[in-house]
Formats: C-alpha cells, structure tokens, sequence
C-alpha cells in the first residue's frame, strides 16, 4: 500500500469527520435555547438519531472513520520518523512549515483524548447504558439533556472541554486545507481561498465546541 493511498484515507476520513462536526455542533447550539424548548428539542433529536436505521448507518461509517483516520495518520507520522532520522536537516522544515503542519500528531493525539473522554461521558452512557442509568423526561425519550447540564455543572469538564477545543481547531484548521491538496486540489487562487475556508471553519468549530459548555455552567 502506498503512501498516496494512506494518505488519500486520511484525508478521506478527515473530510467525513469535517462534515460530522457541521451537524454536530449545529445540534449542540440547541442547548443554549430557553429550557423549555431545548431539553425537548434536543432530546427528540437525540432520539430520531438513535433510533433511524439510516443514522445508524452514518454512525458506523463515524466510528470506521475515526478508526481509519487514526490508524493510518499513525502508521504515516512513524513512517516520516524513520525515513527521516534528521528530520530537519534537508529541507529546513522547521522555516518552511508552520508549528500546526509539524506537530499534527500530538494535536491529534490531544483531539483523540477528548474523543475518548467525551465517548464516555455521553456515548457510553446513552448507547451502551453504562455507568448512572439516564431519566426520562415528560416525552418518554432519554433525557440527554439533562446528562449534558449535569456534566457541564463540573468546572473540570467544563475546562476539559474548553481547553481541548484548542488543540481542536488547530487540527481542524492544517487537516482541512491538508485533505483538499492531498486529494489533488492545486489550483493557485483556489488554495488562497480555501486557507481562509479552513481558517474560518477551524475557528467556528473551536469557539463553538469550546464555548458550549462555558455558556450551559453559567445558565
Ligand atoms: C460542546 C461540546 C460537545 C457536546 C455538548 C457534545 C454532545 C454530545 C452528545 C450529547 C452526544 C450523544 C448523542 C446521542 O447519542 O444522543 C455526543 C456524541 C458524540 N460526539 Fe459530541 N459533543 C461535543 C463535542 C464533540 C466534539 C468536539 C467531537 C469530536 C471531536 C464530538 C464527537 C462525538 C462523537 C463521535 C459522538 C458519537 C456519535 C454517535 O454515536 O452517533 N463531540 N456528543
């Protein structure tokens, strides 16, 4: 298998993964709605995800992507190491490219931290109905809701969450621009203008994702 290959998978996977946290933090913005349209709204939805056999599809193909994008940007970030023993010596990578470019694999291992974290705090939980079961509320769905008000009352969570949002949107804003040039994007004016796409989408994901739970401790 080839490194274009390998690489061509975690830009596939990533750009997929890009897409998630569109809907993702779309949906999210719902709790920062008054109570008594959020908690029903957020739950009805939780619930029509959970039970669609077409949702359930995307979930896998959601978990196969992260699996992938993980596995094979390790694989690629051992590689890089052994090829180049001196990274720095030949191509002074350390002038030409930015902190961001080099240091993908830490903010991915930061991003994979949160995932793990928050897997369980919500995920586990609600899917596999481990740890304190979850409530009801008035409409009989599960009452995510109120699993997300709850753990967002924790300021360690809160700063969990807040903190790692960082390392997030700098991941979000190299892998964007990344994926497009790996999948054969070269057109000149075109990669100015995705430098600002990426820019723009890495900064809405991280002040969103990061400023939810901040704004739910304060309600
Ligand atoms: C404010 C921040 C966030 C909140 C409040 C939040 C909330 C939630 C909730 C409530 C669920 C469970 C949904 C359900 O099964 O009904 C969930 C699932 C999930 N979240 Fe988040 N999330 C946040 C940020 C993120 C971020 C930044 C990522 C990725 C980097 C992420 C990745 C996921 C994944 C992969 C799942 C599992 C989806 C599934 O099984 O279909 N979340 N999140």
């Amino acid at each position: 298998m080839n490194l274009f290959f390998r690489k061509s998978i975690i830009a596939g996977t990533g750009l997929f993964l890009c897409i998630f946290l569109i809907v993702h933090l779309s949906a999210n913005c719902i709790l920062l709605l008054p109570e008594d349209i959020s908690r029903e709204m957020y739950n009805t939805y939780s619930t029509t995800l959970r039970e669609s056999p077409l949702i359930k599809i995307v979930a896998y193909l959601l978990y196969a992507s992260i699996f992938l994008h993980t596995a094979y940007a390790a694989i690629v970030t051992y590689q890089n190491r052994n090829a180049k023993p001196d990274r720095y010596a030949v191509n002074n990578a350390k002038e030409n490219s930015s902190w961001t470019s080099q240091n993908m694999g830490l903010l991915g291992i930061l991003v994979l931290l949160f995932i793990v974290v928050h897997l369980a705090n919500f995920w586990a939980r609600i899917k596999l109905g481990m740890g304190a079961e979850v409530a009801m509320d008035n409409s009989g769905n599960l009452d995510v809701y109120q699993v997300t008000y709850s753990l967002f009352q924790n300021p360690y969570y809160v700063a969990f969450y807040t903190i790692l949002a960082i390392p997030l949107g700098m991941h979000l804003h190299h892998g964007l621009k990344s994926a497009f040039k790996t999948l054969g994007f070269h057109h000149k004016r075109g990669l100015k203008v995705l430098s600002k796409v990426s820019l723009i989408y890495a900064a809405v994901m991280s002040i969103g994702f990061g400023i939810i739970p901040v704004i739910v401790y304060f309600k």
